[in-house]
Parts: C-alpha cells; structure tokens; sequence
C-alpha cells in the first residue's frame, strides 16, 4: 500500500500540537504505520530539502528545523500522499483553507521562514526517498 513521510515541524512540537494533527490523519481512516519524536541533523535537512538548495528560504527553513524536536511518522492507506497534503493544505498558513492543518492552526509570525506546521512527502517517489532519510 501506499506511505507517505510526515513531518510535524519544530512550530507544531512546541504548540504542543503533535496528537492534534496526527489525530486527524488517524481520523480520516489513515494507519500509522511509525513514529518518532527526533531532532533533525543539518545532513538529514540537506537531504530532505536537496530540491531547494540554493532557493532563498532554504537556510532560514534549515535553521528552522534544527530549532527544536519534530515528530516524524509515517501514514498508509490508499492515496495517501494526496490526502495528507489535502488535510494540511496550501504551503503559506495564511492562505491555506479553513478545515485544514495549516489553515486551522498556522498563521505568518514574521519571519523568513514558512512556519507552516507539517510536512507531507509530494509524490511516490519523494515518499520512499524521505522514509529512509527519516527511518
Ligand atoms: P512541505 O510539505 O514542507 O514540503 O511543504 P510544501 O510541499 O507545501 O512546500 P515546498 O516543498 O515547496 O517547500 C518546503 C518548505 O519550504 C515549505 O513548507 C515552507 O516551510 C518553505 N517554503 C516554501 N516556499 C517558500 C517561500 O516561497 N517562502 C518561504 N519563506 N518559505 C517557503
Ligand atoms: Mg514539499
């Protein structure tokens, strides 16, 4: 069946909204297949984000993730990859929907970085590649 990677960012941690947000996804009828709270290494995030190297929100975003714990997980299930980036919704809080992860909880605090709550692995391929970043 089909995984996804999610990541719960340093933002969601530290609001204490871990249970919140993995709930939801337990909730649509998603299985968690593993978890783990970790503290992210530089390596991990050069890995993870390659794709935006050299973009500039690329070393505020990697400061960002090395500020404190994020929880890691992943979730099975047909489409799952599609349905999680629905339920966390567009990238920039302040514009994603109401009803979603980022659009209920996220807001712009001001700083150069997107503090938007999660992660959600885009496409089958990303998928298996950011699982064995993080497992
Ligand atoms: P992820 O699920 O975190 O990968 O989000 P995404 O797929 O919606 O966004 P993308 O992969 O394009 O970017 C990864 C992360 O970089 C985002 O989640 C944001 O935290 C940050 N980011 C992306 N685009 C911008 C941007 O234009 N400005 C800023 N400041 N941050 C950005
Ligand atoms: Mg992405």
């Amino acid at each position: 069946t089909e995984r996804t990677l999610v990541l719960i960012k340093p933002d969601g941690v530290s609001r204490n909204l871990s249970g919140t947000i993995l709930a939801r996804v337990e909730a649509k009828g998603y299985k968690l297949a593993e978890l783990k709270k970790t503290a992210a290494s530089r390596e991990q995030l050069e890995e993870h984000y390659a794709e935006h190297v050299g973009k500039p929100f690329y070393e505020p975003l990697v400061e960002f993730m090395l500020s404190g714990p994020i929880v890691a997980a992943i979730f099975e299930g047909e489409r799952v990859i599609e349905a999680f980036r629905s339920l966390a919704g567009a990238t920039d809080p302040v514009v994603a929907a109401p009803g979603t992860i980022r659009g209920d909880f996220g807001r712009d605090w001001g700083l150069k970085v997107q503090q938007n709550l999660v992660h959600g692995s885009d496409s089958v391929e990303s998928a298996e590649r950011e699982i064995a970043i993080w497992f």
